[in-house]
């Protein structure tokens, strides 16, 4: 596990503001600098979208220097559509395998609730399923050492706005809370976890909460060509160069996401960014050392989206990383 050390004065914390809450185990000097394992359990089903998680992969995450792993799961696919939602137990056993994998590695493991669709759709339908579903999942891992983290909802987003979002992040950590009175949990802000979104979200007075962000500005680079972006096409070609306008238009946001943290004294953590891998890889690298450094320099833990499929440092199927964008992720020393 990477310790990084922050030059201090005696009498001060090296983590003032992002790490003041995470218990005494895996109290500072740590920051996260991680991978998100995605478009695996996050398929409609396991494999679907070409990735299959081994345990190789993920000593090959942890061999390279990071520290963490965020595990997106598509929960709502693998449970009942009515009451009690139970968890297909099959399915629970593949993710308890890979959070295993992980956390016997070393590794801080977020495991996520990503692509529930359906709460998109109709948030007030699906809200007694929601809760049901992480009232599972909190009496599963009640025993699970803290390195595990929750992740209440990925990229929560309209019709769920910020009031109703607050509102049910409320409802799901009182559930949690039941069986997991200390366990880390993430959450974000209701515009698809944007930093702009930090500013409605509210979050109760619980010492063991984190708020995350993704980030991918600009959006026209880092998600030019995407399938899943309408007119993405129109963006191919888009280079990111690294000049000061462009670095400015970073270090603001950035620096929202700080203040927001130190103003409300909850650490904010950045769980996705990445660029996709058909982008300029120049482009890619410039960007993703200047977003990592940046963050690093505000305590702000990283998890670059994603592994191994279309924004990849990583050819599975070689078993080798892009080494220009690891050393952007993780400068050799
Ligand atoms: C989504 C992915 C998407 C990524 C970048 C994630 O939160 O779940 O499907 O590839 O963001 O847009």
């Amino acid at each position: 596990m990477i310790m990084l050390m922050n030059s201090c004065q005696p009498g001060e914390t090296a983590y003032p503001i992002s790490h003041t809450r995470i218990p005494s185990s895996i109290k500072p000097p740590i920051l996260l600098r991680g991978i998100n394992l995605g478009n695996a359990l996050d398929a409609p089903s396991p494999g679907e979208w070409g990735v299959n998680i081994t345990p190789e992969m993920i000593e090959a995450i942890r061999a390279a220097g990071f520290n963490s792993i965020r595990v997106p799961v598509r929960f709502s696919a693998h449970a009942g559509a009515s009451a009690p939602y139970r968890i297909q137990p099959e399915f629970l056993a593949l993710v308890d395998g890979i959070v295993d994998q992980g956390l016997e590695a070393g590794m801080i493991v977020i495991l996520d609730f990503h692509h529930f669709d359906e709460m998109m759709q109709d948030p007030a339908g699906q809200t007694d399923r929601f809760l049901a579903i992480w009232e599972q999942l909190s009496e599963h891992y009640q025993n699970a050492p803290e390195s595990l983290y929750f992740e209440l909802l990925n990229e929560p987003g309209d019709p769920l706005n910020a009031q109703s979002w607050n509102a049910l992040a409320d409802e799901c950590i009182k559930v949690i809370r039941k069986k997991n009175p200390r366990r880390i949990l993430l959450i974000g802000g209701s515009g698809f976890n944007s930093i702009e979104s930090l500013a409605q979200l509210k979050l109760p007075n619980d010492k063991y909460l984190i708020a995350t962000f993704h980030f991918y500005v600009p959006f026209n680079f880092t998600h030019q060509g995407a399938s899943w972006v309408d007119g993405s096409n129109n963006w191919i070609g888009t280079r990111w160069e690294g000049n000061s306008a462009e670095r400015q238009t970073i270090i603001d946001l950035l620096d929202r996401a700080a203040s927001w943290s130190s103003q409300y004294k909850i650490p904010v953590m950045m769980d996705e960014f990445g660029v996709i891998a058909s982008a300029d890889e120049n482009s890619r690298q410039r960007w993703i050392e200047f977003v990592a450094r940046e963050a690093e320099k505000r305590n702000i833990s990283w998890l670059y989206w994603e592994f191994c499929s279309e924004f990849k440092v990583y050819d599975c199927h070689q078993s080798s990383w892009d080494l220009q964008l690891l050393n952007a992720l993780i400068p050799e020393q």
